[in-house]
């Protein structure tokens, strides 16, 4: 495989010598905060939307960001070009750095942050998953409880995911107290039978998915009917559609929930229109 260019510090270097410190933060407490926006025809998608939630995710952590939006859009546009990236993901990952030595209390402030770009080539408008819709399997949310900031602590997100395949499915829906939360790594959404659109209100629980908020944009402008609350299993096993949406996967069907077919099995219009609208609105919003 091609060698990427990456970013580590201020510097664009060759993927095999890119090199962090092991005393970072990042890997040894998981104390760091990242962003994926995807990339269509070279372009960037909810560029503003992913670098205000990265703003967000490190000022609850008191992390140190010393980049505007125009640099780090400078750093993303710069990879992309270096990579001829056409379609796929910037991935961003933003840490407190490394004081030299392990210890669980900050560093001192003037300890530079780390920060690491990469570039990930990937098929995202036709892809298999978006076409005929995933299957997904319930798992207990064992996360942590400020799940609205987007960590890199994702070992039990990458234990969900593990379930599902070893379930024969293709991911995972977070459950607490008998309510989904959201999937391992995208927000759920369900359409009931008289046509009202359902996904879990924002709050400590879930994570503010950018991609959830232009969709309720776009669902909006088609005036169909929302409501922002949480759902049970059992609401959606018996829904007329499901689907899911992130960054990577945009909007994408789910089929069915632990072996449960949703509809007639096959992915749902509203979900198909919602997918086709939310590709064509990132097309002309790209920057
Ligand atoms: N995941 N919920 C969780 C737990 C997520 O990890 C993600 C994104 C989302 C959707 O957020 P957005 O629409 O802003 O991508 C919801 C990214 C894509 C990832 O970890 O790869």
């Amino acid at each position: 495989m091609t060698q990427r260019t990456v970013y580590v510090n201020g510097e664009y270097v060759a993927e095999r010598d890119a090199r962090v410190s092991i005393f970072d933060r990042g890997f040894l407490l998981a104390d760091g905060v990242y962003e994926v926006s995807s990339v269509l025809e070279g372009k960037l998608i909810d560029f503003p939307g992913h670098m205000g939630r990265l703003k967000r995710s490190a000022a609850e952590l008191e992390m140190a960001l010393p980049w505007d939006e125009k640099a780090l859009l400078t750093i993303h546009r710069e990879l992309i070009r270096r990579n001829a990236l056409a379609e796929g993901m910037v991935y961003l990952q933003l840490t407190r750095g490394s004081a030299g030595d392990r210890d669980f209390g900050y560093p001192d402030t003037d300890t530079p942050p780390t920060l690491v770009l990469f570039t990930q080539a990937k098929s995202l408008v036709d892809s298999r998953s978006g076409s005929e819709g995933i299957r997904v399997v319930t798992q207990p949310d064992w996360r942590w409880a400020r799940r609205d900031i987007k960590t890199v602590q994702l070992l039990y997100p990458a234990m969900a995911k593990m379930a599902a395949k070893a379930a024969g499915a293709d991911d995972a829906w977070m459950v607490e107290d008998g309510m989904v939360t959201e999937g391992a790594s995208n927000n759920a959404w369900m359409l009931t039978h008289d046509g009202t659109l359902v996904t879990r209100e924002l709050s400590h629980a879930i994570l503010p998915g950018i991609t959830r908020a232009v969709v309720l944009e776009i669902a909006e402008a088609l005036s169909l009917r929302v409501e922002e609350r949480a759902f049970s299993v059992e609401e959606a096993q018996s829904a007329k559609e499901c689907f899911v949406t992130s960054a990577s996967s945009f909007v994408t069907p789910v089929i069915a929930i632990d072996d449960v077919s949703i509809g007639d099995g096959c992915p749902g219009e509203v979900a198909r229109r919602l997918r086709a609208a939310y590709i064509e609105e990132s097309r002309r919003r790209a920057i």
